[in-house]
């Protein structure tokens, strides 16, 4: 590919935050500064770019923040961008400011933007940040290991006390439509069932006998972990406690999980994705997304990454029904 020539880089966060998002933005501005390419923050997301928020940023504007939750820039969500008038508008205020090439921390509908972006002249390479973990070319996303730590570490709280009063508890994780943080804090908390979207044989009925045979064979709690995807846990908790007589409270652990500081795995592989973006942009490359494959890291056309499809693995899952016993 013929290298395009790249003087400023803008770089925007959108869709939910996610820990480790400072820590790509960081790496954005110090890999484009160290090659003498200028750094434009754009805050609040596709909004603030319609609303032209949008700041120089030096080394230092990025110093202290790799430690730090949330992202320095804000995120929104912005329906205008979804019109053509919009992107249109997008695309001529980065004209306007000069940026060549645009970074953009998201999910599947941030890239999204940023392919209509690239289709309209400006160079963009999108950055995996979820806590969901729902972004089929990548085995990892930007977040999603400080958010399965944090669930983990609360119902491991939560399991305390179950076990205390020798309760059934239903505790509710995020993810949108998908089940991995349901699945990987299934296995990690040891749960005896993991309700998730992405299954269909989920029934009331067998988790009111499981609980039953479990409390036969001298199980002091039973702790369900719930898909947000799948949800209801509340009216849940009423209608298992009256069929099996065993006290049932359900937790839904909310916004917790897309706070604090993010983990090392977080801050390491955000800090090679920001990094990576620069270089990808520096090499002339535009409409990518950056991913995480078989221990390596990888790129992906938008259009390529977009029409990917990614399931639960079925091993995971079924280890996690055997490990219940
Ligand atoms: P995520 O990026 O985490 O998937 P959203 O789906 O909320 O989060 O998308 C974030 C933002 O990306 C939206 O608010 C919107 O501004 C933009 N976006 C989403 N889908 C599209 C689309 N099809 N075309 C253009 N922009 C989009
Ligand atoms: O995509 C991240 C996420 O936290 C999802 O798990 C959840 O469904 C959604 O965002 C919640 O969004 P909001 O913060 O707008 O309520």
């Amino acid at each position: 590919m013929a290298e395009k020539i790249i003087r400023t880089i803008g770089v925007l966060t959108s869709g939910g935050d996610a820990p480790g998002m400072n820590a790509a933005i960081r790496a954005v501005v110090r890999t484009a500064l160290g090659k003498g390419v200028k750094v434009r923050g754009i805050r609040r997301g596709y909004q603030g770019l319609l609303n032209e928020e949008i700041i120089d940023l030096t080394a230092r504007d990025v110093s202290d923040t790799i430690q730090r939750g949330g992202t320095i820039l804000q995120t929104a969500r912005c329906e205008e961008m979804r019109t053509e008038e919009g992107q249109q508008k997008a695309a001529a205020i980065c004209k306007k400011y000069g940026i060549d090439g645009l970074v953009v921390i998201g999910g599947d509908g941030s890239f999204a933007g940023a392919q209509k972006l690239a289709n309209l002249g400006i160079n963009t390479i999108g950055l995996p940040g979820t806590i969901d973990l729902d972004i089929a070319c990548t085995e990892y996303t930007i977040g999603f290991d400080t958010a399965v730590n944090t669930a983990m570490e609360a119902i491991d709280k939560v399991r305390d006390t179950s076990t205390s009063h020798e309760r059934c508890s239903i505790i509710e994780v995020m993810g949108r439509d998908a089940g991995y943080l349901a699945l990987w804090c299934g296995i990690a908390n040891g749960a005896e069932r993991i309700l998730m979207p992405e299954e269909h044989d989920y029934n009331e009925d067998a988790i009111v006998a499981d609980i039953q045979e479990c409390r036969k064979r001298g199980k002091k709690n039973y702790i369900i972990i719930n898909a947000e995807g799948v949800g209801d846990s509340i009216n849940m908790a009423k209608r298992i406690e009256e069929a099996t007589g065993m006290e049932t409270r359900a937790t839904i652990l909310g916004h917790m999980q897309r706070g604090g500081s993010p983990t090392c795995k977080d801050r390491v592989y955000a800090s090679v994705m920001g990094a990576m973006a620069v270089d990808l942009l520096m090499e002339g490359k535009s409409n990518r997304v950056v991913g995480y494959r078989e221990g390596r890291y990888v790129d992906f056309d938008i259009d390529e990454a977009l029409g990917m499809n990614k399931g639960i693995p079925d091993y995971q899952y079924e280890i996690a029904k055997e490990l219940a016993l």
